[in-house]
């Protein structure tokens, strides 16, 4: 997660105008259907995964541009072909990454971090939300992978997924899995145009939920976009913080905007490219990934000139 203060780790970046993270859509396709995703409409005519050689030339590129995070996502990022391939080299050369993942598909892999969207607590709800019959499958792949990074002494900070709607379901959720050796449960908010689901739906049942249970398991994460549900911004400030690469190669405005191709990453002009592109902010998600890093970056470039007084 890309929070306003995460950034300030890495200085450089930040001032140079460089993406600190990478969110590499590994394919365009997915075994789930989930009812809120918000890339059903990614332009998929035909389906695309990431060869292994193309990977390393944007890994290289994105390396030279300052990056120090990758985010492997899709679609479904296990699906892709060279997936394998793709998270041996990762870990070879000890390039850090993240992956976002249905896990329907075991992989025994060593991410930094390891989020599994799961949502559900049984089969029918886990049906309901993601169109599909693998809660049982995921579960199973969990409890797998848990054993076997318990006994490699593996270090992956493994997450388990749900978007917190009501608090009926996120206390189903808790108590279906709270035996598991997770590391954390990331409750995230939802993320629509102009904050709409919000308009309809009152957060703060979830949020006091969240925070009771998290009072009792430290592993209980509430996403911190929870408390910035409405937040909307007049542009894009920190934008430049992220870069994200759909499964042609092709850099999307953010991974919000798969619509919104910018340029080629091998294009040598790409960072001016991004620089210089206007998105419509009125079709942004709201709350986003970029919530915190565009609050720091406006309040930087708005800051007024006794910025040096402390
Ligand atoms: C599109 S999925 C791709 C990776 C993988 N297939 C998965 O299921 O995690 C990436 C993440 O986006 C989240 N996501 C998609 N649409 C969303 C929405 N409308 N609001 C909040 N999160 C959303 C999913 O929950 C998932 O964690």
């Amino acid at each position: 997660m890309i929070t306003g203060t995460k950034v300030l780790k890495h200085l450089d970046n930040l001032m140079e105008r460089r993406p600190v993270t990478a969110q590499i859509q590994l394919d365009n396709f997915c075994n789930n259907f989930c009812s809120y995703c918000r890339y059903v409409g990614m332009p998929s005519k035909e389906k695309r995964s990431i060869t292994l050689d193309e990977f390393k030339e944007y890994v290289r590129i994105l390396l030279n541009m300052g990056v120090k995070g990758f985010i492997l996502t899709g679609g479904e990022p296990t699906l892709s072909k060279d997936f394998d391939n793709i998270t041996a080299w990762l870990e070879e050369n000890e390039i850090p990454y993240g992956i976002n993942t249905n896990f329907n598909v075991l992989k025994l892999i060593k991410p930094r971090y390891l989020k599994i969207s799961i949502d559900g607590y049984d089969a029918d709800s886990y049906k309901a939300v993601r169109g599909i019959d693998k809660y049982e499958t995921v579960i199973r792949n969990l409890e797998t992978y848990l054993k076997w990074k318990k006994e490699n002494g593996v270090k992956t900070a493994v997450g388990i997924q749900k978007l917190g709607l009501d608090v009926e379901e996120c206390r189903r959720f808790y108590e279906a899995h709270k035996h598991l050796d997770v590391d954390y449960f990331s409750f995230r908010p939802v993320e629509s145009v102009r904050h709409s689901y919000y308009d309809t739906n009152d957060e703060k049942p979830v949020i006091a939920f969240l925070e009771s249970l998290r009072q009792t398991d430290r592993r209980v994460q509430i996403n911190y976009k929870y408390y910035q549900l409405r937040t909307c911004f007049e542009k894009c400030y920190g934008n430049f913080l992220q870069i994200a690469v759909n499964p042609n190669g092709d850099v999307i405005y953010c991974c919000h905007k798969s619509n919104e191709i910018v340029g080629h990453l091998t294009d040598p002009d790409i960072l001016k490219k991004i620089s210089e592109y206007d998105t419509n902010m009125e079709t942004c998600p709201v709350p986003c990934r970029m919530t915190g890093p565009n609050a720091l970056v406006r309040d930087m470039e708005t800051s007024t000139n006794d910025s040096m007084f402390i």
